[in-house]
């Protein structure tokens, strides 16, 4: 089998495959031709499964994708907009958690939603770290407070700009403002050269906190513990990603202590219509 193959029987040339490749490289069969691959397509293809996915017949099978990995979209299983709205807007930062850990299987459920979200050129840069000992969150944490002492010594205007000073002042009466005590730590690290990892790493993550809501799993992202992750050497042995991959984004994870009872208001959305 080539990169792609067409069943010929359920095959209606009605253009659909050709029409939706983001790579072009699907012609559209004429007449008593069927659609076929341009010359060279392979190389351009980016396994998107948009061909095999949108097929109304069936009739189309890639080379490294099988169908079993195709599963039907369920009518009926859409949530309502109004559901949509209360789901998204009950997410909320949890910054108070229970100590009892999060299965494997669920952060790992987390996780496998998270990698459908969408990347340039579908590259699926995100590699995922999950910090899972609740003590090695709090050594970690302890790494990011040194980090902050040692910028507030320098002088460093980030450690002005972040307030630094009461982040350490609590973590020095026992209050962590870093992980919050979260049980778990999720890092999303992609390869240093590749361009798509930053948005990638962020909309994955986005994915991610989305998922954790729906399983009953509580969030926040960890900007100072990534932050010195990218620059704080101990952390980063702490941390010990590969060599050619940086760490791009970091979330806790764990069961929520509180319940919350109303959606929130936000700004309203500064809009310019041309
Ligand atoms: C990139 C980024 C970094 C963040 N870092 C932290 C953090 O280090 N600690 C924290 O408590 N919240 C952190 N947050 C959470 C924001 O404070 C939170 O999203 C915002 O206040 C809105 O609240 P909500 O998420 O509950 O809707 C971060 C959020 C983002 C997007």
């Amino acid at each position: 089998m080539g990169l792609i193959a067409i069943d010929k029987d359920r095959c209606r040339q009605d253009g659909i495959c050709a029409d939706v490749c983001p790579a072009q490289i699907i012609v559209a069969g004429e007449e008593d031709d069927y659609p076929a691959l341009v010359p060279g397509g392979e190389d351009f293809c980016i396994r998107c499964g948009h061909c095999v996915a949108v097929c109304p017949h069936g009739a189309i099978r890639h080379g490294d994708m099988p169908i079993g990995d195709f599963p039907e979209v369920e009518s009926g299983a859409k949530p309502t907009a109004d559901q949509v709205i209360q789901f998204m807007r009950s997410r909320r930062s949890i910054r108070n958690y229970k100590s009892a850990p999060v299965p494997r299987e669920t952060l790992t459920a987390m996780i496998d939603l998270a990698r459908h979200a969408p990347s340039g050129h579908n590259r699926q840069p995100v590699r995922w770290t999950v910090i899972q000992d609740a003590g090695d969150v709090q050594r970690m944490a302890g790494l990011v407070a040194d980090w902050m002492q040692h910028l507030i010594a320098e002088k460093n205007p980030t450690a002005a700009a972040l307030h630094m000073d009461r982040v350490v002042k609590a973590w020095g009466q026992g209050k962590d403002r870093i992980c919050r005590q979260a049980p778990h730590l999720i890092v999303a690290s992609a390869d240093k050269a590749d361009r798509t990892g930053p948005a990638a790493a962020t909309i994955a993550l986005t994915y991610l906190e989305l998922a954790a809501h729906a399983l009953g799993v509580g969030t926040c992202w960890a900007g100072y513990f990534n932050m010195a992750a990218t620059m704080w050497p101990p952390l980063k042995a702490a941390l010990d990603l590969p060599p050619e991959q940086t760490p791009l984004g970091t979330i806790m994870a764990g069961y929520a202590r509180y319940r919350y009872q109303r959606l929130a208001p936000r700004r309203l959305p500064v809009i310019r219509w041309q």
